[in-house]
């Protein structure tokens, strides 16, 4: 029988849709929960999305399948991962009031390991794709908070441009807005890949080691003053200011991760020398900073007229094994199926 025949049809409609979103790199870091199974962060923080980069996710309501089907990359995924589509799935169901399980078939058009984080963008697609094949209407900051729940950057992923997380007071109210759309500022993320290697403590795992640092209370402190500067800097397009507070927040949130317990140190010889650089740089007049993340692979962010030569001089770095580049990347979107 052809696999259409089985699809779920409410109102004579067939439940699927495909939504594309695109990862984030946040300026201002998010690191350890409040509450760890809503994903409630313990500071807000702001980002900016990923132009190029996607994952494209179809959500499909099928009356025939025993259990939910997740296909990542072209293939079949279990444990874990499923898991978790399923959670946001589960949530899905409940308030569509829908009994059946769910196709979900996703693809990054980027390498994983390539330190830029797949779990934003593929629960911000997720959120959108499969609200939508189960006929839900939510606004923009409800599918950021149903994405939240999946990984907390990817509430960061639904709004387009230059975006902040709310810390908010509640579940509801933790959500991520855009404050400039991408052309505001045209900005370009090249990320200096110095490892492909071996998987490290993922964010999941990490968030909870976060209060275990004597550091974590300053950083989480001090947190709405360098929002404050951020947004400034972003909205009056102050590269320098911006420079300063993210290479900042950077570096507070690893103070953070070497001194939890047990310690996560995700620095690599090479990632010092591409951070050693990037300053120098930035000395001799480039506009140029760094930002990283739970990886050792560094984001170097710059104007996007000074991208190729940004790109150029890391190539040349020892160590550094490839560089990827994005520009500003709009909104998490529905595609017509
Ligand atoms: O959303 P998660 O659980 O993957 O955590 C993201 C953590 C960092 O990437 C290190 C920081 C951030 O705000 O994106």
């Amino acid at each position: 029988m052809p696999i259409n025949s089985y699809i779920y049809r409410k109102s004579m409609k067939i439940l699927k849709s495909t939504a594309i979103s695109h990862p984030n790199i946040a300026f201002i870091k998010y690191w350890g929960n409040r509450d760890h199974d809503l994903r409630l962060p313990v500071n807000g923080s702001f980002s900016m999305n990923l132009e190029g980069l996607t994952t494209k996710t179809q959500v499909i309501f099928r009356e025939d399948l025993s259990k939910d089907k997740l296909v990542l990359n072209e293939e079949e995924a279990s444990g874990a991962g499923l898991a978790r589509v399923s959670q946001i799935l589960d949530e899905v169901r409940e308030m569509a009031g829908l009994k059946i399980y769910a196709e979900v078939i996703s693809e990054n058009n980027f390498p994983t390991g390539a330190g830029i984080a797949s779990s934003a963008a593929a629960f911000a697609a997720l959120a959108l794709a499969a609200s939508k094949a189960a006929e839900l209407e939510l606004d923009e900051a409800a599918l950021s908070v149903l994405a939240r729940h999946g990984s907390g950057s990817a509430s960061r992923s639904i709004p387009g441009g230059f975006v902040e997380w709310q810390v908010g007071d509640d579940d509801k109210s933790s959500y991520a807005f855009s404050i400039a759309p991408a052309e505001h500022w045209e900005l370009a993320d090249c990320v200096a890949v110095v490892s492909t290697g071996h998987k490290e403590t993922g964010s999941t795992q990490g968030h909870p080691l976060a209060v275990t640092s004597p550091l974590q209370t300053a950083r989480v402190a001090d947190a709405p003053r360098r929002i404050e500067i951020c947004r400034k800097a972003i909205l009056e397009r102050d590269f320098e200011t911006f420079a300063s507070v993210a290479e900042e927040d950077s570096d507070i949130m690893h103070a953070v991760m070497m001194t939890s317990k047990p310690a996560l140190f995700y620095w690599q010889p090479a990632t010092l020398r591409v951070m050693q650089a990037v300053r120098d740089w930035r000395a001799e007049g480039l506009p140029v900073f760094y930002t990283i993340d739970a990886g050792p692979n560094v984001h170097v962010i710059t104007l996007k007229e000074k991208m190729d030569e940004v790109k150029a001089k890391l190539v040349g770095l020892e160590g550094v094994k490839d560089v990827l580049t994005a520009s500003v990347g709009g909104a998490a979107k529905l595609l017509e199926d």
